[in-house]
């Protein structure tokens, strides 16, 4: 199979932000995962480099337009390093090649009168670049630039977009994967329940010169629009390259609902005028807000990538927001919020299952991955077994319809039952005994292959990481070069192959030090030493620090029952979302029956503990209310609406 998967080309009047890394970063998951199925990938970013816009940062700069344009897009082109993102072309709407196909595409949809000249009276908003109609102002204003139109009669060329409206409701509609999520497939469509406008493709020299110069007039510049979107063909060799075809006819393109319109409407509708077919998926995702609020350079609270990463590792940010965002809708960043994840997800469940499961094959192996003694093999391993293949194949089907999220939430649910296969079985007990020898050697070999497997299906989302992972296992060669369908399965792993546990892949970040980007941390500098001052009055508090520590997550029971002779407890199968068994002394309480199916609070990332001969992992919050009497009465405290098992409460 083949797969061409694109990013916006980026402005370059701003320099690389948390926003464009995302969108980059999921196309560079993508690509990966792609390649990791064996598929022939083409993945392709860039700058958008002419109108207004940049012609304004230029002036701001004192730089002449090129100079400003060849500045700023190398930045562009630099950043992406840092962050394991790795296109395979990187284009510029200023490249000669692209700026030649513009002017014959122009020239070719005028020849066929799909492009005519007319007067246009509107409300033009800058920031937009763009007309905008009536019904998109608020209260006379943009509604994203929030500043009133300029009113503008010109002279322009117009493509007749209108003519394609009827053709694209209909690809729309017997297309259901066209857009995604379904909430901006909607969007588009009621968009289009209304007559379509024809779309203004020029700007008059007298007003803007930095363009590409239309093939018909050259009193005008090509709208940029029109220029930019076209780079998805220019990139790949349009017309005649020899790879065009094989890469357009399967074209993805991932955006964020800014600029849904141009990509939804524009974009097919110039498409099908060319005579070309249709893009394959448009993949939609919605907007990282920083501690709640917008991003912005007045506010101050702008993430560079680069500072990201030097503050917590590639693979952390990459991890952090494949996981944090649920796709399609927006999420908040915050360096609490990545340290959390740091800390529990990759450092206490990833990391340590990987160190505990290598220092066990060192230590009673000698490092070297023994061979499966299949007489001890058990139903609990054959069932772990199920559980790895039955989570590569809905890995992949969330990789490819870009729920990230869910990706990785069925990985970590694997990560939590090996953690617990490890407990389970005890190595280091079986070690005490020769006569389970051959037990311990099935153990450490269904762990090696375990790991493996991670490093196999991590290897898009944490190219490094998991690179490191493969090292440790004696395998990067054979990684690298891996297809899921052939090394997804099971018992792939040599017996004899040498392990080396290496440094620590997720050492803990301090939450204390590690809080957040420097332009904020200088700020709370500043305040040390009113907090110190208001901290004498806060002795009993909890400081954020400290409350972040504490990871509270939904849980639904899926199982309950009696703890022999224990008349308090009860031991709770929970899902959050990986399984894990929580000890409660709920049992006066609730019976085991009306629990199963509840969704309670629990706290994640308590030290296990055992109960009665069972291990506990972790605590279920319930509110305790004593009458007068002194009885007590407890209740579990659990969450008003439907949401999804491991989610975090904060
Ligand atoms: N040049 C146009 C795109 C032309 S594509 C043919 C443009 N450039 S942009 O620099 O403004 O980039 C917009 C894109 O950057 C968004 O669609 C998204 O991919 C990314 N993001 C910018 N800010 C973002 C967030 N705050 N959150 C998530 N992504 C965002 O529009």
């Amino acid at each position: 199979m083949t797969t061409y998967i694109t990013t916006p080309i980026y402005y370059v009047n701003a320099m690389p932000h948390l926003g464009h890394a995302y969108s980059t970063i999921i196309a560079d998951t993508y690509s990966r995962f792609r390649r990791l199925c064996g598929d022939d990938v083409r993945f392709q970013t860039g700058t958008d480099e002419h109108g207004e816009k940049i012609v304004q940062a230029a002036e701001n700069e004192g730089v002449t337009p090129r100079a400003y344009v060849d500045r700023i897009s190398d930045s562009f082109r630099h950043a992406w390093p840092g962050l394991a993102v790795e296109p395979d072309h990187f284009i510029r709407t200023t490249y000669p090649e692209h700026i030649k196909t513009v002017q014959d595409i122009l020239q070719k949809v005028y020849d066929q009168g799909d492009i005519y000249f007319s007067e246009y009276s509107g409300h033009y908003c800058k920031g937009c670049e763009r007309f905008l109609t009536e019904k998109e102002l608020v209260d006379g204003k943009c509604p994203d630039h929030l500043t009133a139109p300029d009113e503008i009669t010109e002279q322009n060329y117009f493509f007749r977009m209108s003519k394609y409206q009827d053709w694209l409701i209909e690809h729309i509609n017997s297309h259901p994967e066209y857009i995604t999520p379904e909430r901006y497939r909607n969007e588009v469509l009621s968009f289009l329940s209304e007559p379509l406008e024809d779309l203004c493709i020029s700007r008059p020299t007298s007003r803007l010169t930095w363009g590409i110069p239309l093939p018909f007039d050259e009193k005008f510049v090509t709208y940029v629009w029109f220029d930019a979107l076209i780079n998805y063909l220019t990139g790949i060799g349009y017309p005649d390259g020899p790879d065009f075809e094989k890469y357009w006819s399967v074209a993805e393109h991932v955006i964020a609902k800014d600029i849904l319109k141009p990509h939804a409407i524009y974009w097919p509708t110039m498409i099908q005028a060319m005579g070309l077919p249709p893009y394959k998926r448009l993949h939609v995702h919605g907007y990282w807000n920083v501690d709640e609020t917008k991003m912005s350079k007045s506010i101050g609270n702008v993430v560079r990538p680069g500072e990201m990463v030097d503050e917590y590792g590639v693979d952390t940010v990459r991890y952090f927001l494949l996981r944090e965002m649920s796709f399609g809708l927006d999420s908040s960043f915050s360096s609490e919020a990545v340290v959390a994840r740091r800390n529990s997800d990759l450092a206490n469940d990833l990391g340590n299952l990987f160190s505990r499961a290598l220092t066990m094959i060192g230590k009673y192996a000698d490092g070297v991955v023994p061979e499966v003694d299949e007489a001890t093999v058990t139903d609990d391993d054959r069932e772990l077994v199920n559980a790895m293949e039955a989570m590569i194949g809905s890995y992949a089907k969330s990789m490819d319809s870009f729920e990230f999220h869910k990706a990785l939430q069925t990985v970590w649910q694997v990560i939590g039952r090996l953690n617990r296969f490890i407990v389970t079985n005890a190595p280091w007990e079986l070690a005490n005994d020769p006569d389970k020898a051959g037990r311990l050697n099935t153990v450490l070999y269904f762990l090696a292959e375990s790991l493996r497997i991670l490093a196999l299906v991590l290897r898009p989302i944490m190219p490094v990481a998991a690179g490191k992972m493969a090292a440790a296992l004696g395998m990067d060669e054979s990684l690298r070069n891996a297809v899921l369908e052939v090394d997804g399965s099971w018992g792939k792993m040599e017996p004899g192959t040498r392990v080396d546990k290496g440094p620590q892949l997720f050492p803990r970040l301090d939450t204390k030090k590690k809080q957040q980007p420097q332009g904020q941390q200088k700020k709370q500098n500043k305040n040390k030493k009113e907090q110190a001052a208001a901290q004498v009055d806060m002795e009993g508090m909890v400081t954020f620090d400290q409350f972040g520590k504490v990871e509270l997550r939904v849980a639904e029971i899926v199982a309950a029952e009696k703890i022999k002779k224990a008349d308090k407890l009860l031991k709770l199968t929970l899902k959050a979302p990986e399984e894990r068994t929580v000890v409660a002394g709920i049992a006066r309480h609730y019976s085991p029956e009306e629990l199963v199916g509840m969704k309670v609070i629990i706290v994640a990332n308590l030290k296990p503990a055992k109960l009665m001969g069972v291990t506990s992992q972790g605590m279920v919050l319930a509110a305790k209310e004593k009458d007068d009497d002194g009885n007590e009465r407890l209740v579990l405290s659990t969450v008003a609406d439907d949401i999804a098992p491991g989610s975090r409460v904060a």
